[in-house]
């Protein structure tokens, strides 16, 4: 018997087929009505430097966004004259608060208006207002930049696990996101299909077994639940959220600095809350720090995974910062998640392998193929129909 409003499935669905995870065709499938058409995550605000060009690339696209003081826009790398590109260097200074083709020298203002075809002299058919740059839609959110190459985007809508757009989109209003700074960052490659991170992440089956350190810190993590509501005894008695009167994610379990002031006392008890924003990234933030994840698939099998640790300026100051306190404690569930996740991608190249089944737990695995069928569904093959 599952607790009153248990998320647990009542059934266990197929998983994807074990192609989803190898076949170029998934791949590419998903890198044009996923990657291309959502909202992808470019980095913080501050790794755009005032009055510089930066190149980014997003679903194999080639994308310059300009900054310059507030004003944050973002083009196709891509000149309207003959195709040159615009910017070959990772960034440029925008001088002169324009945009110069470096092989015809046409001008573009930052807003993307043609302002100059240097040598050439149009008549009077062509006309500059129809030959500007192509803009790639561009928003921030909490400090982090998001680009989406549709023409027209869909909603931005992080998820919090419950079906309220508003309430996601606000759930880290009471952080200081805007003033976080980058203290570490740490970049790694994984052999794994990008969906395999993924699906890690949408379980705690695997907790009890792979992460010991972090089942002891969080005790519904040793049950191998996420939350306490998938569980009738943990539902009727919560408990604290970490064991042996630890605050947050550190080795010590002490904050790291000073608890942020705005929290509420259920946010403050909260302990850890997790954002995540598909295809691209999550954010998980603590009363003292956050973490932002960052994840770009390189191919069927590999992905770039980045980490980032968000800090308030004033608490890499303080004399008595300890930054290994804080990295090494979710370095070492990063490392042990990468691990799964490699091995589970070395499973499913079994030939015997066809496709398995998802367990009640693993419902958010379930959400998030029903998320990738809905835009892929019609164009991969070899899909058996979900049960
Ligand atoms: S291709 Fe850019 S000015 Fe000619
Ligand atoms: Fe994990």
């Amino acid at each position: 018997m599952t607790a009153m409003n248990s998320p647990l499935l009542d059934h266990c669905p197929s998983t994807l087929p074990a192609q989803a995870y190898f076949d170029p065709a998934w791949f590419e499938a998903e890198r044009a009505r996923i990657w291309a058409r959502e909202w992808v995550p470019a980095g913080r605000i501050d790794s755009f430097p005032d009055r510089t060009i930066r190149r980014v690339e997003i679903a194999g696209a080639s994308v310059i966004v300009l900054r310059d003081g507030a004003e944050l826009r973002a083009y196709h790398n891509v000149c309207r004259h003959r195709g040159a590109e615009l910017c070959a260097a990772e960034t440029e200074p925008l001088r002169g608060k324009l945009v110069t083709c470096p092989y015809h020298a046409w001008a573009y203002a930052t807003d993307g208006r043609l302002v100059s075809t240097a040598f050439g002299t149009p008549t009077a058919d062509f006309r500059k207002e129809d030959n500007g740059l192509l803009p790639v839609a561009l928003r921030l959110w909490n400090g982090f930049v998001f680009l989406c190459l549709a023409e027209t985007p869909p909603a931005f809508a992080p998820d919090i696990g419950i079906a309220d757009a508003a309430l996601s989109l606000a759930a880290l209003d009471n952080w200081p996101m805007d003033r976080l700074v980058v203290g570490h960052r740490l970049e790694t490659t994984i052999a794994c299909n990008w969906k395999i991170f993924w699906e890690n992440y949408n379980e705690c089956l695997h907790c009890p077994g792979i992460h010991s350190q972090l089942s002891a810190r969080v005790p519904v993590y040793a049950k191998g639940i996420m939350s306490p509501a998938e569980s009738a005894e943990t539902a009727a008695a919560p408990g604290p959220v970490y064991a042996d009167g630890a605050e947050t994610w550190t080795v010590s379990g002490r904050p790291c600095g000073p608890v942020f002031d705005g929290l509420t006392a259920a946010e403050r008890a909260e302990g850890h809350r997790f954002v995540t924003t598909y295809p691209g990234s999550f954010v998980v933030a603590h009363v003292d720090y956050v973490r932002a994840m960052t994840l770009t698939p390189i191919s069927p099998e590999e992905t770039r995974l980045k980490a980032e640790w968000l800090f308030l300026p004033e608490t890499l100051a303080r004399p008595d910062f300890d930054l290994s306190d804080v990295v090494d404690f979710a370095s070492t569930v990063i490392a042990e998640d990468a691990a799964a996740c490699e091995m589970n991608q070395r499973g499913l190249r079994s030939p015997a392998y066809v496709s398995g089944r998802l367990m009640p737990q693993e419902f958010d695995i379930a959400r998030f193929h029903r998320w990738v069928l809905e835009r892929v569904g019609n164009d991969v093959p070899n899909l058996k129909a979900e049960s």
